[in-house]
């Protein structure tokens, strides 16, 4: 066990990306420019994460409330996960970086679709580094799917209607073979979850950075990092009940 005082490089952090359009915004640019910026954003942070030793980086990039935007700024977006993909795959592959989605990724465009079968093809055997994708996302969404594999399961007879429990049921989640995060990042000043990993946050620490995503840098990875290591994960237990533990 390390020591109380020692830096611990969280396993795992999903990042909620906001703030590209009020970006955009205050240089009055239009909001498609917001998250052109972001996508290079990601190449950093991700880089970044790997760096630092962070082994599961998520990062929240179209929800599906998302859908509800206006057409030009969602296939712009459609767009821009197209290019993003494109560009990617080499420096996925010179790092080692396995690419995973979580979402109904199946609605999205058939390029994207495409692209996204690509990736994931090609960096499969990467075990070391993580990036998650939650792509058409919601955690509601996660929920009823994973209690319709659930029950069709029950009905199949692989599981057992008595057997239910958390653990058997986060198995049909999509994040099942993904560690749950330790750290959660929400830039842009903005604090609520807006539909994202729900179930998989129940003890994750939290970090909100009033820092636009665009602007956000290693720095800010870095101070988001500071923070985590300064709170206290209890899970329910007493602060003298951790010490006798981590002794
Ligand atoms: C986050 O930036 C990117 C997506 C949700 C796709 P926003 O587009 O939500 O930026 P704001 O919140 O309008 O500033
Ligand atoms: C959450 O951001 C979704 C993503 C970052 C992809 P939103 O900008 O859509 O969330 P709300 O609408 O402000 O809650
Ligand atoms: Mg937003």
């Amino acid at each position: 066990m390390p020591s109380e005082n020692s830096a611990q490089i969280p396993q795992h952090i999903a990042i909620i990306m906001d703030g590209n359009g009020r970006w955009a915004k205050q240089r009055g640019l239009p909001r498609l420019e917001g998250h052109r910026r972001g996508v290079e954003t990601v190449r950093t942070v991700v880089d970044a994460a790997r760096e630092l030793g962070i082994r599961y980086i998520t990062l929240y990039a179209f929800s599906v409330e998302n859908w509800k935007r206006p057409t030009e700024e969602v296939s712009g977006l459609m767009g821009l996960l197209d290019y993003f993909l494109k560009r990617e795959l080499n420096n996925l592959i010179k790092n080692k970086v396995r690419l995973l989605t979580i979402g109904r990724t199946d609605q999205l465009p058939a390029n994207v679709q495409r692209e996204l079968n690509r990736v994931k093809e090609a960096t499969k055997e990467f075990t070391e580094w993580t990036l998650v994708l939650a792509l058409n996302y919601g955690a509601r969404t996660e929920v009823a799917d994973a209690a319709k594999a659930y029950a069709a399961a029950v009905q199949a007879g692989t599981e057992k209607l008595d057997d239910a429990s958390w653990e058997n049921f986060a198995r049909y989640l999509y994040t099942a073979d993904i560690p749950e995060p330790d750290l959660l990042v929400r830039t842009s000043g903005e604090q609520r979850m807006s539909n994202f990993l729900l179930m998989q946050c129940a003890y994750s620490e939290m970090v909100f950075t009033p820092v636009l995503w665009p602007d956000f840098g290693k720095d800010d990875l870095q101070a988001a990092i500071d923070e985590y290591n300064k709170r206290e994960r209890r899970y329910g237990l007493t602060t003298e009940q951790l010490k006798s533990v981590s002794k």
